[in-house]
């Protein structure tokens, strides 16, 4: 889409043919996802916002959205335009695009919200659609049954049901437009779980969540939340995700966090009618206010006093242009922070914003949470609201399932380092599943109970200030356990590089908080270490070994201070070593215990210019792993993919052949690509979607994967874009980007 000098635009080109009602993730923060839908009337890049257009009412031209707002799709109603005889005559000869004169993506909705409104409405269930599709529109929406939040339980029973006995007649009147199987249930979890169920089964190009009008009026943002946690997950995940009638600002980071692709509101242009301004902040009376709370482009050359002494539509259309902005700005923001992966921080930041919205924050990340994963000992930490939170929290239990989905969607291994923001830090769902995997997946050397050492107040990297301590009090004490102290929660020294443990960027206190004997041992438990005794070693004062000998030998485990044998140093150094890298394959990598001892044993290592380790090498000679220096990862050069590859198959393949989903749940996923791929992907070529066949259930996106023909042949290995149920079920875009070339290296 090209803007021109004259403000206007270049009409869109069509999807191919082939594409058409493809939805296609290009990148992705956890649920948050940045897409591009395929219609004949261009791209609609997602997430984005679908200004409700009323045909007999346009407050801003649909034309003036597209040239100077690049607004890429919008919505309108179907059933005003039906009603309208010179509406609908207009619809019906020349298209609902030359009514609104708008050359972009159309959606119109069914007049389900009428309904609510009025009672009831004329129009019969096919009637509606067929008209949708005989005036061109890109994406209707069937008559669904409108559920409210004050319906008893049998009243949303009854809509859920209507609703799903409408798909097949409606499907069928909407041939082969994109239709909306918009999703009922009140505020019952199990019947927004059901409606997606059953909705998700039929053919489908979207799912908008409907009913949620009256609740965001009534700004019970807890039950929207509860809303999209209950019903998101039930949904295929290859189709977009609608919040119907949602357009504040202020919700879009949480809810797009959680999954929301599209939006669509009048809310705009009513606020506007209204004297309201719109922000991400809340909403501002014009009277009340003295400076722009947001300065966009329209009301630069305007003071809000001159802006209230207009005339009543000059007013209504400036502050709709107003609202628009505004409201595109935070559109593009999230966009950003997705891009980032810090929508979950943009949540958490806005969240402040309004008393509800921060309950409903609150109440998603403080539940109850599955065993494994943090409880409130670790929030103990650091004193905050979220104790109270919790203890307001009725239905904690039933909730886990759901938002552990949220939590397992995150890619774990991020560049940057993490941006302490308070308490809600530790909440952030990618913290979570980095403590979660590391719990579950790290162990100790010695099985039994052992003294532990944890080293406190400082913040990373360690390794300079450290490591000759640890190799030392490694000679004398092999059995010692040594931990970090984080902000984050305890991390083994053998992984002190290890993101996002290692780059907290915070205030200085951070690392030099007061540690609980409980809390840790907890923490420790956790992390499979029986502690004896725990000592805590303040790192931050001078002559390191002489506190450290003080400290071991106060406490009994040490009878004179630590003396020793130097010599021993270069061999203890590249015990430290070995250890690190095994633990990155267990943590990071997945890779089998006993796997990754028997790869790791007989390697040696090139030594960088800092010290560290470049490269390691196995006893063949053969370059096999990398650690990355960036964010404490480690990378899997091609041979080292053959070489794990083969530990793994010989457990996990049948005599008659590889089928995933019989794994152990260790090593790094595979994934089975069709025979058409293979040459592409064997010269180091991405995965794409539908080209897939099957995969382990544990591919995550941001994880390392193998890739195999569909005889289990190790054909490539890459990054996963997407989990498992998205790898089979998306059908445009890349699934996996190939760091392989297995061409070149097995020439
Ligand atoms: N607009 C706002 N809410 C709804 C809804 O639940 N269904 C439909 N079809 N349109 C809506």
């Amino acid at each position: 889409m090209t803007a021109w000098m004259d403000g206007t635009r270049d009409d869109p080109e069509p999807s191919r043919e082939s594409d058409r009602g493809k939805f296609e993730v290009v990148a992705r923060d956890g649920c948050a996802r940045i897409g591009k839908l395929h219609t004949s009337h261009g791209i609609l890049e997602t997430p984005a916002l679908l200004p409700v257009i009323n045909p007999n009412i346009r407050t801003i031209e649909p034309r003036e959205m597209w040239d100077r707002y690049g607004i890429q799709g919008l919505i309108t109603n179907s059933y005003i335009i039906w009603k309208h005889d010179d509406l609908k005559q207009h619809a019906v000869e020349k298209g609902v695009h030359d009514l609104l004169n708008y050359p972009g993506v159309i959606m119109t909705d069914s007049g389900t919200f009428q309904s609510y409104v009025y009672g009831d409405v004329e129009v019969g269930v096919e009637e509606i659609v067929e008209f949708q599709r005989s005036i061109g529109v890109d994406i209707a929406t069937m008559l669904d049954v409108f559920s409210r939040p004050d319906m008893t339980e049998e009243e949303v029973k009854k809509a859920v049901k209507t609703t799903i006995e409408r798909c097949e007649e409606s499907l069928k009147a909407a041939q082969n437009v994109m239709l909306n199987g918009p999703i009922q249930g009140g505020i019952y979890r199990h019947l927004r779980k059901q409606s997606a169920q059953n909705m998700g089964r039929f053919d489908f190009a979207i799912h908008p969540i409907g009913g949620i009008v009256p609740i965001m009026e009534q700004h019970r943002y807890k039950d929207l939340a509860k809303i999209m946690l209950a019903t998101i997950g039930e949904l295929p995940p290859e189709r977009p995700r609608h919040m119907f009638g949602c357009g504040h600002p202020m919700l879009f980071s949480m809810l797009i966090a959680l999954g929301a692709d599209l939006f669509d509101s009048a809310a705009y242009a009513i606020f506007a009618r209204d004297n309201r301004l719109l922000s991400p902040q809340g909403t501002y009376r014009l009277n009340d206010i003295h400076s722009w709370p947001e300065l966009v482009p329209c009301v630069v050359n305007w003071t809000p006093e001159a802006v209230r002494k207009l005339d009543d539509e000059e007013r209504t259309v400036l502050l709709s242009r107003y609202n628009l902005e505004v409201t595109l700005a935070e559109l593009s923001r999230c966009k950003q922070a997705v891009h980032e992966g810090t929508i979950w921080q943009l949540a958490e930041q806005r969240s402040h914003q309004h008393p509800a919205l921060r309950e409903a924050f609150l109440w998603l990340t403080t539940r109850p949470l599955p065993s494994g994963m943090p409880s409130e000992s670790l929030e103990d930490l650091v004193q905050d609201d979220r104790t109270a939170a919790r203890e307001h929290h009725p239905n904690g239990g039933i909730w886990e399932q759901d938002w552990s989905q949220v939590v397992d969607r995150q890619a774990i291994q991020r560049k940057k380092g993490e941006r302490w923001g308070g308490e809600d830090t530790l909440s952030r769902p990618h913290i979570l599943v980095a403590r979660k995997h590391l719990q579950q997946r790290w162990r100790p050397e010695s099985s039994g109970s052992s003294d532990v050492l944890i080293l406190n107040g400082k913040p990373g990297p360690w390794r300079q200030r450290c490591d000759l301590l640890v190799l030392r009090l490694k000679s004398v004490l092999p059995d010692l356990e040594i931990l970090v102290q984080t902000p984050l929660g305890l991390l083994p020294y053998s992984l002190e590089d290890l993101n996002p443990f290692a780059q907290v960027d915070g205030p200085t206190w951070l690392w030099k908080r007061r540690l609980n004997m409980v809390v840790l041992r907890e923490e420790l438990q956790r992390l499979h270490i029986e502690a004896d005794r725990i000592l805590i070693l303040d790192i931050g004062q001078d002559k390191l070994i002489q506190q450290a000998s003080n400290l071991l030998i106060k406490h009994g485990l040490l009878k004179e201070e630590l003396i020793v044998d130097d010599s021993q140093l270069p061999k203890l150094r590249d015990e430290l070593r070995r250890r690190q890298i095994l633990d990155k394959l267990i943590v990071l990598a997945n890779v089998n215990y006993n796997d990754a001892v028997e790869l790791i044993d007989s390697c040696t290592y090139v030594i960088g210019g800092t010290g560290r380790v470049k490269n390691v090498i196995d006893k063949n000679g053969n370059h096999i792993l990398s650690p990355r220096l960036t964010d404490g990862g480690i990378s899997i050069t091609d041979l080292g993919s053959k070489a794990i590859h083969e530990r793994r198959s010989n457990s996990d393949f049948a005599d008659d052949g590889f089928s995933p989903y019989v794994g152990r749940g260790e090593g790094p996923p595979i994934l089975v690509v069709e025979q058409d791929a293979v040459e592409f992907v064997l010269r180091g070529r991405n995965v794409f979607h539908g080209f897939i066949v099957s995969c382990d259930p544990w591919l995550k996106a941001g994880q390392t994967c193998f890739i195999v023909d569909e005889q289990g042949t190790l054909i490539g290995h890459g990054i996963s874009q997407c989990d498992a149920d998205e790898a089979l079920g998306y059908r445009k875009g890349i699934a996996v980007r190939t760091r392989s070339d297995f061409s070149k290296t097995f020439k």
